[in-house]
């Protein structure tokens, strides 16, 4: 029986993983979202369950099932999303892919808005959500050994990437790119950049489900470096 002894193993490990858009209300039926599939968290929540960890995924709203064997905490609204990412602390890998909306509606209704004869259309008014990310890289004691960040770029990926690591305090970048004449946005794969302290490197292009076994494979060498 080989292979599976051949993965490093996260056992005893917990991480945690933020996937999919959020949902903003403007009323109770209408709301303001992006077109995150969650299909990459998705695959990175599995990819590290399969090699021990315990996984805890918060998910904004996706049409993808449940990946078996891990902990997912369904929301809708980015303050939500923050919520149950602090209450899920303590964890040793915090990994954010969640395309988090950057703002809310500031003064959502309570009651569906209806037209008016005549009438202006209404004016939403935002207001800033807050940064999933940078709150967990900056969670004093209670923050995790490795906090991971995605980035997707359509321009000097590399720089633009490098400069948002530091920006948010996090440990490493895992920069996308997207320039359109890779056409790669809103596909299976990913062109990656993986930024660290130590420097950028580039990987191929991989379908999603790779750049996770990947990505799982540089955290188990960070946590057991002789193992590797
Ligand atoms: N992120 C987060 N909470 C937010 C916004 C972003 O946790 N409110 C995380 C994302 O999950 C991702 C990283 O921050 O891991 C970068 O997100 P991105 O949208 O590229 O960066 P922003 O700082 O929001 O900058 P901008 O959208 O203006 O490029
Ligand atoms: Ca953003």
């Amino acid at each position: 029986d080989h292979g599976a002894e051949a993965l490093p193993s996260l056992a005893g490990r917990h991480a945690l993983v933020t996937a999919g858009p959020t949902h903003e209300p403007i009323d109770p039926v209408r709301y303001l979202a992006n077109r995150s599939s969650g299909r990459q968290g998705y695959a990175i929540a599995a990819a590290l369950a399969a090699r021990g960890a315990r996984v805890t995924l918060v998910s904004g709203p996706v049409d993808l099932p449940p990946p078996p064997g891990i902990e997912v905490r369904r929301v809708e609204t980015a303050a939500q999303m923050l919520a149950a990412c602090q209450a899920a602390l303590p964890c040793d890998i915090a990994i954010c892919t969640a395309a988090v909306a950057d703002w809310h509606v500031a003064s959502p209704t309570d009651r569906k808005m209806k037209k008016a004869p005549g009438a202006a259309a209404p004016i939403l008014t935002l207001a800033p959500n807050p940064d999933i990310l940078a709150q967990l890289a900056a969670a004093g004691p209670a923050r995790p050994a490795l906090v991971i960040g995605f980035a997707a770029e359509t321009h000097d990926v590399e720089r633009y990437a490098a400069a948002k690591r530091v920006a948010k305090g996090c440990d490493w970048i895992v920069a996308n790119d997207v320039r359109p004449e890779t056409g790669i946005m809103g596909g299976a794969e990913n062109e990656i950049v993986l930024i660290s302290p130590d420097g950028s490197e580039r990987w191929p292009r991989l379908t999603k489900e790779a750049v996770a076994q990947r990505l799982a494979q540089r955290i188990a060498e960070y946590f057991s470096p002789d193992r590797s």
